[in-house]
């Protein structure tokens, strides 16, 4: 994710120079700074000097030992913006000391640039920051914001898990469509490009999805038998208890990881 969130700042015109990675894998920071010509240390309280935003981006099981360390050092008004998935702001907040924070769940198309992340800020972000966080999700992707962190947890349930929910349903297609007689490959094209220009239709549309759909669902048409038949089996109601689960879990991730 740090390095998606690197190459899109960078093909953004950001500056390599005014970005310092660090990772403890020496191997990893050479490639980061060949590939975007950003600086590197494997020291996060050096790197952290003179940040204005620092982006905390590893694993959520090692974020307290990470934000512990970088506590002393955190410049006092820097803004720190975390990517880890189940971690509080309180959690996060109490290993740091408060600082200015932002709370983001992005999701994987952040690698092809085309992720959807959802921000939430804790009172001591000015405005300024918040704006400076939304230009650095904005690098990879489109960038939402919500008033409670609870609903970051929807946010999970939306878009931070949401891509696998379309693979599996292009698996779902794919192994329909080979039932049916198509090759694998041709099944696998088909699918994964009807996604994406559904997706993209949906996106420059004026209308909203629901009209999308009704548009390409003709009366006694051979969509509408299959529409029929999703909804016959529950179709909403599956999508909607699959996505009460992950906020569940999300919530209950918050109370293992945190402080
Ligand atoms: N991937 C997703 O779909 C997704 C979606 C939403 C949110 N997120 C969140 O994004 C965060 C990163 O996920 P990821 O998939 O990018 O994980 P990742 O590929 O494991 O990246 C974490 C990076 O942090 C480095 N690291 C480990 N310890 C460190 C330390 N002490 N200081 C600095 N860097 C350190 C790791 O280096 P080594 O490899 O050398 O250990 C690795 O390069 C997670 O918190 C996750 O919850 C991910």
């Amino acid at each position: 994710m740090a390095r998606s969130i690197i190459g899109g700042l960078i093909s953004n015109g950001h500056p390599g120079k005014m970005i310092t990675a660090t990772s403890p894998s020496q191997e990893e920071l050479d490639k980061l700074a060949e590939d975007y010509s950003v600086n590197t240390n494997t020291d996060n309280k050096q790197a952290l000097a003179d940040a204005d935003v620092v982006v905390l981006a590893v694993k959520p099981q090692i974020m307290k030992p990470v934000c512990c360390e970088l506590a002393e050092a955190l410049p006092e008004q820097a803004l720190v913006i975390s990517i880890a998935a189940g971690i509080s702001a309180a959690s996060l907040e109490a290993w740091l000391n408060t600082p200015p924070l932002v709370r983001c769940m992005p999701n994987t198309p952040a690698l092809v640039l085309e992720g959807a992340s959802g921000l939430y800020a804790n009172s001591k972000a000015s405005e300024e920051q918040k704006q400076l966080a939304h230009a650095i999700l904005t690098a990879v992707g489109e960038v939402t914001w919500v008033d409670t962190e609870a609903l970051i947890d929807s946010v999970t349930a939306v878009s931070g898990s949401g891509p696998a929910y379309f693979f599996l349903m292009m698996e779902a297609m794919i192994e329909a469509g080979i039932k049916q007689g198509l090759e694998r490959e041709t099944a696998a094209t088909l699918a994964i490009q009807t996604a994406l220009g559904a997706a993209k239709l949906a996106k420059h549309s004026d209308v909203d999805v629901a009209e999308l759909r009704r548009r390409v669902t003709s009366p006694k048409g051979t969509t509408e038998q299959a529409i029929n038949s999703f909804e016959a089996n529950g179709f909403r109601d599956m999508v909607d208890q699959a996505m009460q689960a992950c906020r569940t879990r999300a919530e209950e991730l918050a109370e293992e990881l945190g402080a």
